[in-house]
């Protein structure tokens, strides 16, 4: 109750300031973001709307911290302990970030917590690691000693989208500043308030000036310029394939590097001889989590013929049983972010029904939700066409595709016949089939006999294709944040 109650009222009236050079700032201009709250359609707080001026001022900023600060020189284990605090600040901050993130992006309560409880984790991982990475020393011609440094990159952007703010900030900022990077990062317009707090806490934790600045604006304003910005040396960007493409461009024009994480159309495939019983509920979840709002959502389900008839009949059940209402309420899913993203569910789902996809089962929009809230009812279609442009395009949103096949052969087909390649999931009690699906399905991540969407911050997570590139998560994040430096010694 004490939870729900927060949740509706945190930062009610609240102005936020972004972080920028240690200082809490307005934009320049003065302009600012109404902050709706997606379960009622409700302003309940603003924060800066900044521009290129704003963005210069924090690049600069974290450019001087990486020059001549304290950062650069600042022992590895010191870097660690820092992070490891700012995540224990994370948790003494536990109920009021899982409740802001929640009334900011619409989702359960039950999600916010589960959201902070994984960014205390990438704090507690990445505060650990940071004096754990290290170079090698090679063996080269006689005479000469040949070692690698790792190095940081510099000054990270980071463009952050609004479906997991806290997770995905975490995510960056752990690997980045344990490499020894100063960060700047732009939090999505929709929700900016944990990025906001969160860099608060950053300064709370004792980081230099400079080192963790977040820059509130629009993708066209803020985030334009953040990517196009000639002093930022290395670029990660969550979310859409078009904005992607758009950072991109803007990096090429600086030679820049960047690591691109841009969502999915991530398969569940469900053999015959699968535990169904297991499977269902993780089939349920992977979609219906976060809204469907998730990078890694499962949002296609293949089913052996066999058994395809039984599989659609429980999952119809249980999406109809399912429903959407306002994040104090806690329900299986929240509302939309925004009117557009609710507009884009709507466009999925009708133009498949007009092409006469059959639709399985429709969940509810629960009786007392605001009337004036983002909410879409999940819905069920099987069996898709696999051309179609449901069958092909990330909906982000409480929508499943089922598909019928034959044998493996047209499975991984079916599983590798999108332009994306996040996650996968296999479910099969054959061993040897579980090792070949493994292999063959082009996916970052495969589960077998179960599902993690956005789970596992221990486990290196990143896309083939259109998903994007580079790798985030565990061990191997610090050494996409970081490069190589070879120094050679001739000693004679
Ligand atoms: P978006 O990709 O445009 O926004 C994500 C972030 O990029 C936000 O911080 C935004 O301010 C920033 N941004 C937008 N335009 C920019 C630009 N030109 N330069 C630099 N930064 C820019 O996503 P949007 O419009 O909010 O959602 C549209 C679709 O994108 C969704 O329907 C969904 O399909 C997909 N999406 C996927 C995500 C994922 O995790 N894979 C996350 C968010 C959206
Ligand atoms: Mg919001």
């Amino acid at each position: 109750m004490g939870s729900s109650h927060l949740s509706s009222s945190v930062a009610e009236g609240r102005a936020f300031m972004q972080v920028i050079d240690g200082k809490s700032l307005d934009s320049l201009s003065g302009n600012r973001v109404e902050v709706v709250c997606p379960s009622d359609g409700r302003v309940f707080a603003s924060f800066p709307a900044s521009g290129e001026a704003d963005v210069d001022s924090a690049v600069q900023a974290a450019r001087r911290a990486f020059n001549d600060g304290p950062w650069s020189r600042m022992p590895a284990v010191e870097r660690g302990r820092l992070i490891t605090r700012l995540g224990q600040l994370v948790a003494e901050n536990a109920e009021e970030l899982a409740a802001l993130e929640s009334r900011d992006t619409g989702k359960p309560v039950r999600q916010g917590k589960a959201d902070v409880a994984a960014t205390m984790r990438y704090f507690e991982f990445y505060g650990g690691a940071a004096d754990k990475v290290h170079g090698d020393t090679i063996p080269f011609l006689e005479g000469y000693t040949a070692l690698t440094l790792r190095e940081p990159h510099g000054v990270v952007g980071s463009i952050i989208p609004w479906n997991y703010p806290l997770q995905i900030l975490a995510r960056v900022a752990g690997a980045a500043l344990a490499m020894g990077n100063t960060l700047v990062a732009k939090p999505a317009e929709d929700a900016s308030l944990t990025a906001i707090r969160m860099a608060e806490l950053a300064l709370e934790a004792g980081f230099p000036p400079g080192t963790f600045n977040v820059v509130t604006g629009y993708g066209s304003e803020a985030g334009a310029a953040l990517a196009a910005h000639p002093m930022v040396d290395y670029i990660t960007f969550t979310g859409s394939p078009a904005t992607g493409t758009a950072i991109q461009q803007a990096a090429a024009l600086n030679n820049r590097g960047v690591t691109m994480e841009l969502g999915g159309k991530s398969p569940q495939i469900v053999f015959a001889d699968a535990d169904i019983d297991a499977a269902l509920p993780v089939l349920v979840s992977a979609i219906i989590q976060n809204g469907g709002q998730t990078c890694s959502a499962g949002s296609r389900v293949l089913i052996q013929r066999p058994v395809y008839d039984r599989v659609a009949a429980a999952l119809a059940k249980r999406f109809s049983e399912i429903s959407a209402g306002p994040h104090y309420a806690d329900l299986d899913l929240g509302a939309l972010i925004n009117p557009r993203q609710r507009s884009r569910v709507e466009g999925f789902v009708h133009d498949a029904e007009e092409k006469g996809t059959p639709v399985l089962a429709r969940g509810r929009v629960d009786a007392d939700a605001p009337a004036a809230g983002f909410y879409h009812a999940p819905v069920l279609f099987g069996p898709v066409d696999a051309a179609s442009m449901l069958a092909q395009e990330e909906v982000f949103g409480p929508v499943l595709c089922l598909f019928p096949f034959e044998d493996e052969a047209e499975a991984i087909s079916l599983a590798n016949g999108t332009e994306y390649g996040l996650v996968a999931g296999i479910w099969t009690r054959d061993g040897a089939r579980q090792h070949r699906l493994a292999k063959r399905v082009r996916a970052g991540q495969v589960f077998v006999n179960g599902y993690g969407a956005g789970g596992g911050i221990e486990l290196p997570f990143g896309g083939f294709r259109k998903s994007g590139h580079g790798r985030e998560k565990g061990f191997e994040a610090l050494l996409g944040m970081s490069t190589t430096k070879t120094v050679v010694f001739n000693h004679g």
